[in-house]
């Protein structure tokens, strides 16, 4: 984890050619971008994503899913969610080669720990394209893996051909349920036995995520990575057992004091305030808005930090204050 600063700093921002767009599954297209002068893109690492600015106001968070060696283009691929908030149906129905396209620099809240010798990447649909990156690295350094790809059918599961041309070092497991998870992988008995030095990574929607987090429960939590591309709706604010109170923060750096009030979202107070905090996700998952903090009890709500980045970073878009002073490095 970087620190804040580092981390604010990575929030400059491309103005980038979309090169293509190709149909990958029913429903989901990917999207290469590429520099306007041919240069070099910042690098990124497997499990990174960028923010999209598809239109004024909205900014969406997609992991890129080709090979971190690549310098060349950064792609994205963005399944069509008809009852989403519209930024999907904005990726599909408005951009067209070759838009200039604004994105921000890659940031990387779902690390690969490339200290473990053998990696088990379990994918539900569009949640493959973190897992993708991941396996062109592991491929690349030669490390053993196997991906399980969850998905109804092979028309939906993109990149299914290409997964399965680059897999040398590692193993590509489709499992096609037709619409019913009893039908699919059994993650239950996959994972029933934690195997020593190997980690677990993944993503997908909702239910995908609720049975690897259950299945993976009784194995050493420091194996186990997730990234959600929704909030889980038991996670949100509202479910938190700390009672919503006001509270004071003081910016450490200029000395300046202001009050939250119980209603108050914290991101908001900093910006209303000219504090140094930008926003993106609003949701708790992209690390954009993270401030250090050197006082305070913190009630954290995001799904991005582990416990010990916690000790010093919080997420004002979703978190809060218990009560009391809240000190924060701005
Ligand atoms: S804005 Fe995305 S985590 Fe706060």
């Amino acid at each position: 984890m970087n620190a804040p600063t580092t981390e604010r700093s990575a929030l400059a921002h491309l103005e980038l050619v979309l090169r293509q767009v190709r149909m990958e599954a029913t429903g989901i297209n990917s999207y290469e971008f590429v520099d306007p002068d041919g240069n070099e893109l910042p690098g990124f690492t497997a499990g990174a994503h960028i923010d999209v600015h598809i239109a004024p106001g909205v900014i969406r968070q997609y992991s890129l899913c080709n090979d971190p060696q690549e310098r060349h283009r950064y792609v994205v691929a963005v399944l069509r969610d008809e009852t989403g908030r519209g930024g999907s149906r904005g990726m599909h129905e408005t951009l067209r080669v070759p838009n200039r396209i604004k994105v921000s620099v890659p940031r990387n809240n779902f690390t690969l720990a490339e200290v473990a010798s053998k990696f088990i990447l379990l994918a539900g649909g569009i949640g493959v394209t973190p897992l993708k990156a991941m396996v062109h690295r592991l491929e690349s350094k030669r490390i053993d893996y196997d991906l399980h790809y969850c998905a109804k059918g092979p028309q939906y599961a993109a990149f299914e051909a290409e997964l399965k041309s680059i897999a040398r070092s590692g193993k590509i497991y489709c499992h096609f349920d037709g619409g019913n998870p009893k039908n699919g992988l059994d993650i239950v008995k996959l994972l029933k036995h934690p195997e020593p030095d190997t980690h677990i990574y993944y993503c997908g929607p909702a239910g995908f995520m609720q049975a690897c987090a259950d299945a993976a429960a009784h194995w050493p939590q420091e194996l186990v990575h997730c990234e959600h591309f929704k909030a889980p709706v038991q996670k949100a604010p509202a479910a938190s057992d700390a009672p919503v109170v006001g509270y004071l923060v003081e910016l450490a750096q200029s000395g300046r004091k202001l009050t939250v009030a119980p209603d108050q979202n914290l991101a908001e107070v900093l910006q209303q305030a000219g504090a140094p905090v930008e926003t993106s996700c609003q949701s708790g998952l992209c690390g954009t808005c993270k401030v250090r903090y050197l006082a305070g009890v913190v009630d954290h709500q995001d799904f991005i930090l582990d416990e010990s980045e916690r000790q010093s970073v919080m997420t004002p878009c979703v978190s809060r204050c218990s009560g009391g002073t809240l000190v924060l490095d701005l």
